[in-house]
């Protein structure tokens, strides 16, 4: 265990390993090198976080370093994707409640570092909010790192098809597959919600560098098309193809359909 087996390069950015776990370790690991190389510097990461199921595991990971190889996150400044909305804080499926339970509780953050888009915030002033969330990212200098998941159907944070590359964080309706693929969690279709609130493509893609991590075969199809569909909104995953700091971690599940690739 812990120990990073089959890196399959096959391009520069396309890495696929035997397992989920191999995956999200090599994921934690360059997550921990990045903190702890700002930290040499006497500087800090901004560190843009994703929830769901697929960060499970690197969280795991991390709080494990932090635990028993006193990796600090001191130096780390967070900014979380998205959030449902409306949704209380409280929730247990809010995101803010995932990232307190898999991570921010068993870590050295402070509280003051970690961002996230409200579920609460008053739908009056929403736009102002969103605003604000994107020139705080500015403010700290824009995201280091980001780590993306992907949905089923394309999307990255909450940007469903249809998104526009230049999107900034906003308001954002669900997409149906996104909501039925929640509503194992929330009990029912009927009480996922309607919206969420999202960094939009361009927060997500002025980062300097982003992880796309995805695991096992229900993410195979998807990952097809991110790498083979032409770039539009339709697929907005696929919008990662135009920029060169993205590296793309897949499990052999997740890589499954896709073809030869050029070495
Ligand atoms: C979550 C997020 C989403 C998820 C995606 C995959 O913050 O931004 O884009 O990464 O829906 O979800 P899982 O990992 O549950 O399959």
């Amino acid at each position: 265990m812990n120990k990073v087996t089959t890196d399959i390069l096959l391009t520069n950015n396309i890495h696929i390993y035997a397992t989920a776990e191999a995956a999200s370790i090599k994921v934690a690991r360059v997550i921990a090198d990045e903190i702890i190389k700002k930290r040499s510097l006497g500087q800090q990461l901004v560190l843009g976080l994703a929830t769901g199921n697929t960060p499970k595991m690197v969280y795991q990971q991390l709080v494990r370093m932090h635990r028993d190889e006193g990796l600090s996150f001191k130096n780390v400044i967070s900014f979380n994707l998205d959030e449902y909305y409306p949704l209380k804080e409280t929730h247990p499926l809010s995101y803010h409640s995932f990232m307190n339970q898999h991570l921010f509780d068993h870590i050295d953050i402070a509280q003051s570092n970690i961002h996230l888009p409200h579920g609460e915030w008053d739908v009056a002033r929403l736009g102002d909010y969103c605003k604000a969330y994107d020139q705080k990212i500015k403010q700290h200098g824009g995201i280091d790192l980001q780590l993306l998941g992907i949905g089923r159907n394309g999307h990255i944070g909450f940007n469903e098809p249809g998104s526009a590359f230049d999107s900034a964080t906003r308001l954002i309706d669900l997409h149906e597959q996104t909501r039925t693929d929640a509503a194992i969690d929330f009990e029912g279709i009927e009480n996922v919600p309607l919206q969420a609130i999202t960094m939009g493509i361009a927060t997500i893609t002025n980062a300097k560098k982003i992880l796309l991590l995805a695991i096992g075969t229900r993410k195979a199809e998807i990952i097809k098309k991110a790498f083979q569909n032409e770039i539009s909104p339709e697929v907005p995953a696929t919008f990662l193809r135009t920029l060169p700091q993205v590296s793309y971690i897949l499990d052999q599940e997740a890589a499954a359909l896709v073809g030869p690739l050029e070495r």
